[in-house]
């Protein structure tokens, strides 16, 4: 099943992936890796096991449109059935979202539709809540407010720090990821009318 994943930083939901469909969990073929970052840490990720991978920096572009046309010729190029965002820090334009719209998603830091944008960690302890998380979603051209997939959600302790809470949600991340990516590979997840659908049908 061909996908393509987009980060921007360190990977490790891409590392993720790539451990499960290696250990034979996950039936994906990551055509690519592709980041808007050069040092992005992921991208060596994906070399060490042979994956291809392209840096594109968008500080070379004149517009978001220019960016987003280049960023779509080269993942259209391998012709994925799926595109993964993990940890791809750029906004997108409406042209790109809709040419993958249903087809493509994200992974956010927060339980949507809380927290949407960047910080969640601390915004959800400033905000006192008792509970944090993560949401699997479809991407649409609304930043973070695709349809939701699967969420994971953790305590919030007395003595959180946003970094002990970014730790444990980077864990709950990297079993829900994979998950809502091996519903898709299934082709059991659709994007019905605004709405994520999965398809019962047992394993
Ligand atoms: C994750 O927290 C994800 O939810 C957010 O960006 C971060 C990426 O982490 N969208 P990594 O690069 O996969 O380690």
């Amino acid at each position: 099943f061909p996908v393509i994943v987009l980060i921007s930083g360190s990977g490790s939901n891409l590392q993720a992936l790539i451990d499960q469909s290696l250990q034979g969990k996950l039936d994906i073929d990551i055509k690519a890796v592709i980041s808007n970052k050069a040092d992005a840490f992921g991208l060596e990720r994906a070399q060490k096991v042979g994956i291809p991978t392209h840096a594109l920096d968008h500080k070379a572009f004149t517009s978001r449109e220019a960016f987003d046309e280049a960023l779509q010729q080269t993942i259209d190029q391998y012709q994925p059935k799926l595109v993964i965002l993990a940890g791809f820090m750029r906004i997108l334009t409406e042209t790109f979202t809709k040419h993958y719209e249903g087809r493509m998603l994200n992974i956010h830091p927060s339980l949507l539709p809380k927290f949407k944008g960047l910080d969640t960690h601390q915004r959800a302890i400033d905000a006192k809540e008792q509970e944090h998380g993560v949401s699997v979603h479809f991407v649409s051209s609304e930043l973070d407010a695709g349809a939701v997939i699967v969420q994971a959600s953790t305590k919030i302790e007395t003595d959180e720090t946003a970094s002990s809470l970014a730790d444990k949600v980077h864990a709950l991340e990297h079993v829900i990821y994979p998950l809502a990516v091996k519903w898709f590979s299934e082709n059991r997840l659709t994007l019905k009318y605004g709405t994520a659908h999965l398809d019962d049908t047992p394993l």
